[in-house]
């Protein structure tokens, strides 16, 4: 373990350790984007390093294909790939479902491609993602620049139509211009406070036109590796 790790680092550098474990030589494996998915970029680029494990990797973000290639790890897109073994990520919330909110970092969208076409993907999280209810964390949408405040106002009326009570909704702004996505589009937060039925409002956040896909991950996460800031473990 590298030394000096703050207690949340900590958290995140065992859990990206312990799910670098289920990879083996021949896979094809999904790199997830954030600061825990970093950890795991890393990890794996030392069994590479370390032990000729021969894997491909398929980012999902040009900051993640940066490191991974900095890290000693082939990587490949998902065209090539066609199909993974495995996709390892990080998250924003998890549930006791293993229901997830994603897209923290902005990049949902491959995210979610990318693990949706691997036999199991694996969560890497500290403890404090753990919520009973999905919703403190604003749920970040993926829209296209075109028509953008429209697509914003749609949204607003469907969660007035869903009678949800906290339904303010940001665009996210990098400095004073909104924040482009990898894929070149704008991320919108709604922050809901609560959301009840999480399968419900992913559904029908992706029928209003504009609205390129959701950071509701339902029915994808199989496990979640939970870290705790003094080094021990959890898999849920
Ligand atoms: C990026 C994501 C990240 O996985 C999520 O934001 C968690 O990030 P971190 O590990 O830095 O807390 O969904 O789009």
């Amino acid at each position: 373990m590298p030394a000096e790790l703050s207690p949340i680092d900590k958290a995140k550098f065992v859990a990206a350790k312990r799910a670098v474990d289920f990879i083996e030589s021949g896979m094809k494996v999904g790199l997830g984007t954030g600061s825990t998915a970093a950890w795991m970029v890393r990890c794996l680029g030392e069994r590479v390093r370390q032990e000729g494990l021969k894997i491909v990797g398929v980012p999902t973000s040009t900051r993640t294909a940066e490191l991974a290639r900095q890290c000693g790890i082939h990587v490949t897109s998902l065209d090539e790939a066609k199909w993974l073994d495995i996709t390892i990520d990080g998250a924003d919330e998890f549930d006791q479902n293993l229901a997830l909110i994603k897209g923290g970092g902005a990049a949902l969208l491959q995210e979610k491609i990318v693990a949706t076409a691997s036999d199991q993907m694996i969560v890497i999280a500290d403890a404090a993602k753990e919520v009973q209810q999905l919703g403190a964390f604003p749920l970040p949408i993926e829209i296209i620049p075109f028509g953008w405040q429209t697509s914003k106002a749609l949204v607003e009326e469907m969660l007035v139509s869903m009678d949800v009570l906290a339904r303010d909704v940001t665009l996210r702004m990098n400095g004073e211009r909104p924040l482009v996505t990898d894929e070149s589009n704008y991320i919108l937060d709604l922050h809901l406070k609560r959301i009840s039925n999480p399968r419900q409002l992913a559904l029908v956040l992706n029928q209003i036109p504009g609205v390129v896909e959701n950071g509701l991950f339902i029915d994808i996460c199989d496990i979640v590796i939970i870290g705790h800031g003094d080094g021990r473990v959890t898999v849920r």
